[in-house]
């Protein structure tokens, strides 16, 4: 099965901000992303624009010719700015809007109607739905039941894992993403994702749609440079 590598350019922006100006390029790095092999590009605009901004979402749509896949907590404003857009994706977050990471999938059954809601809005607009949960297989039945298109199993718990006991790390996995298949999801994962941990993730998981990784990418990308860097995630990709 193929699986899609979405590079999220999040860190791209910080580079950017933190000097005020507009280096590195982060419409650019997008569109140079597409062309070293990326299958999407991924943002997570945040309300405080503290790296990825608004403007950056509404420049990006005209030049993303791959995936477009917009993910964070949908608050109305994030709402009215997807809606606009339509990204070929959006992926719902849970996290509060000053959380420094995404660190924890939705409690879908606290949320069911809020989710649902929300879904029935992206699937009027002709907008892919994922949302972001744990391997709890109950969070997943009730993503299906919210009428969500995909979910994107979080992986950290895999990454944190994976040195002393890839066997165990890997293991809900296949059991999250063989619940999601059998309820009609399409299966996402990201959070800590890298080279020496996603080729094995890639091996064991099935029904694997895509990758969303910026952390590790863009980190190994100051010694690898970014069209090697992409070469090497699309290759442990094929393992
Ligand atoms: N998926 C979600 C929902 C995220 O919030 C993030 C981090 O922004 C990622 C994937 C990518 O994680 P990482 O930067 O660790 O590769």
């Amino acid at each position: 099965m193929v699986t899609n590598l979405s590079v999220n350019i999040n860190k791209v922006a910080t580079l950017r901000n933190a000097r005020g100006e507009n280096a590195p390029d982060v419409q650019q790095v997008a569109v140079d992303c597409e062309s070293f092999g990326a299958d999407g590009i991924t943002v997570h605009p945040r309300p405080d624009e503290r790296h990825i901004r608004r403007d950056d979402v509404i420049r990006l749509r005209p030049l993303v010719k791959t995936e477009f896949n917009i993910e964070g907590y949908p608050t109305e404003e994030f709402m009215d700015l997807v809606l606009k857009i339509k990204p070929e994706q959006v992926t719902l977050v849970p996290d509060a809007p000053g959380a420094l990471t995404s660190s924890a999938g939705w409690d879908v059954a606290a949320h069911a109607d809020f989710l649902t809601a929300i879904v029935d809005r992206l699937r009027e607009a002709g907008i892919r739905s994922s949302i972001f949960v744990d391997t709890n297989p109950e969070n997943i039945r009730l993503a299906a039941k919210a009428g969500a298109d995909r979910v994107e199993l979080y992986t950290k718990p895999y990454a944190d894992l994976y040195p002393a006991d890839p066997e165990k790390a890997v293991a809900p996995y296949v059991e999250a993403s063989r619940a999601a298949h059998k309820v009609g999801l399409g299966v996402n994962a990201g959070h800590d994702l890298s080279l020496e941990n996603l080729a094995w993730f890639h091996k064991h998981v099935p029904y694997l749609n895509e990758v969303s990784i910026g952390h590790a990418l863009i980190c190994d990308a100051l010694y690898l440079g970014l069209p090697e860097t992409i070469r090497r995630y699309k290759e442990a990709l094929k393992s």
